[in-house]
């Protein structure tokens, strides 16, 4: 038998798992399993299989052989919380935090989600997807393979449409896996009351996107001075009656009721989690709610970081997705958002990067086939630079440790 790809002498395989049911919990978030000198076979773009170099078969020969001595071979990452596609980025609003002024006093001004908007509305779909996929091929570098993408910059039936199909074509046209999510309900447009636009994206827009079939989740942006938690469950509610389940920006700014939202509709996810409490905590406790940290967004922003020892302590799952917007976190980066989990919320590099691949693929319902190294799962997976240990990558914080990417079984650099 001539397989497709065989990968030699690898450091460490990191993340070897059976498959398992549901994300890693508590004290389980702690072990990460990793097969040392170790070979990796591909075939037909699937994890063929894999073991420790002394039983690999003298016999087996490879289209492709690749050797990977001193380096690590990770499952790639599966970033599930993004709003990748917008029309530019927002960097004088940037320089106008670094001079004070907060958030809300930006939005206030017209800047914030709003902007985005404005400049949304006004370019083509083409435009879009070019300036998108820029993006894409920049996170695809460093290491992710699977991504949410959300709507949520078009606030009209006609532009949410146009996001989401710029979504779909991603998901054609680029060698990532998407999921896409209809966030209509992430401010409210100049032009409306905030109860006429809640009724238009329950009338018009969630038919239309159901129509197209264009959206797998629903998410609304719960905050104060945005939507309230009864806001939320209605609108949620609806998305659900179309066959699109949770997933909620909660708690980034305020108590906020968000992840009471998420718990009573049955969400997938509650995003953000930077203003939590015991209450919260307990709330989670009894439900299959992933909590999921934006460590980029909390870093970027200047917010106190959701409570990961808390969170994992109370035997909770944790997953950490990018939040890549061009509002609140200007970078895609997972190895970033591994070493901000370490730095800053004190998760260890075992917690970060099962934060990372396992668990935000069970968020995204993608567990079957992304997020660990398992035969039979899809070749998504990336060969270190040459390092000392996993750890190396949190630690070597703003450095690319990625040297070659391969995604759905083709070697890309
Ligand atoms: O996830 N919090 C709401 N939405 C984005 C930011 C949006 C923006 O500022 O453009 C977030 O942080
Ligand atoms: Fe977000």
């Amino acid at each position: 038998m001539t397989w497709d790809i065989l990968i030699r002498n690898i450091k460490g395989l990191v993340q070897t798992r059976d498959r398992a049911t549901g994300p890693l919990k508590g004290a389980a978030m702690a072990i990460l399993p990793v097969l040392e000198n170790a070979y990796l076979i591909i075939h037909n773009g699937i994890i063929e299989d894999y073991g420790s170099m002394e039983k690999l078969p003298a016999s087996a020969s490879a289209i492709t052989v690749m050797d990977a001595t001193d380096r690590f071979v990770f499952p790639s990452f599966v970033d599930s919380h993004t709003h990748l596609i917008f029309a530019a980025s927002r960097e004088e609003e940037f320089v106008m935090k670094i001079k004070g002024a907060t958030y809300e006093e930006i939005a206030a001004k017209g800047g914030g989600i709003l902007n985005s908007a404005k400049k949304l509305q006004s370019a083509s779909e083409d435009e879009l997807f070019e300036r998108a996929m820029s993006r894409v091929h920049e996170i695809i570098r460093t290491g992710t393979g699977a991504v949410e993408i959300k709507s949520g910059y078009g606030l009209t039936v006609k532009d949410e449409l146009k996001m989401l199909r710029v979504a779909r074509r991603i998901g054609k046209e680029s060698p990532l896996t998407v999921k896409s999510t209809l966030l209509g309900a992430h401010a409210v447009p100049k032009d409306k009351t905030k109860e006429q636009y809640i009724e238009m994206i329950v009338q018009e827009m969630i038919p239309a996107v159901t129509e197209e079939k264009l959206a797998d989740y629903i998410d609304v942006f719960c905050e104060q001075g945005f939507f309230s938690q009864s806001e939320t469950e209605r609108i949620v509610e609806e998305g659900k009656k179309h066959g699109m389940k949770p997933r909620i920006h909660a708690n980034q700014l305020h108590r906020s009721g968000g992840v009471q939202a998420g718990v009573n509709t049955g969400a997938l996810s509650v995003d953000h989690l930077e203003n939590i409490g015991d209450e919260e905590i307990e709330c989670l406790k009894n439900s299959s709610v992933i909590p999921t940290a934006l460590p980029g967004a909390a870093f970027f922003l200047g917010l106190p970081f959701p409570p990961a020892r808390k969170i994992i302590e109370a035997g909770l799952p944790l997953a950490i997705a990018s939040d890549y917007n061009p509002g609140s976190a200007p970078s895609g980066n997972m190895q970033l958002m591994l070493s901000l989990a370490c730095i800053k919320m004190k998760m260890t590099p075992e917690e970060a990067i099962n934060a990372a691949t396992i668990n935000t693929a069970v968020a995204l319902e993608l567990d079957d086939t992304h997020g660990s190294i398992t035969k039979g799962k899809i070749a998504n997976l990336f060969i270190t630079r040459p390092m000392s240990s996993f750890a190396f990558m949190p630690y070597a914080i703003g450095s690319n440790c990625v040297e070659t990417t391969i995604l759905s079984g083709k070697v890309l650099s």
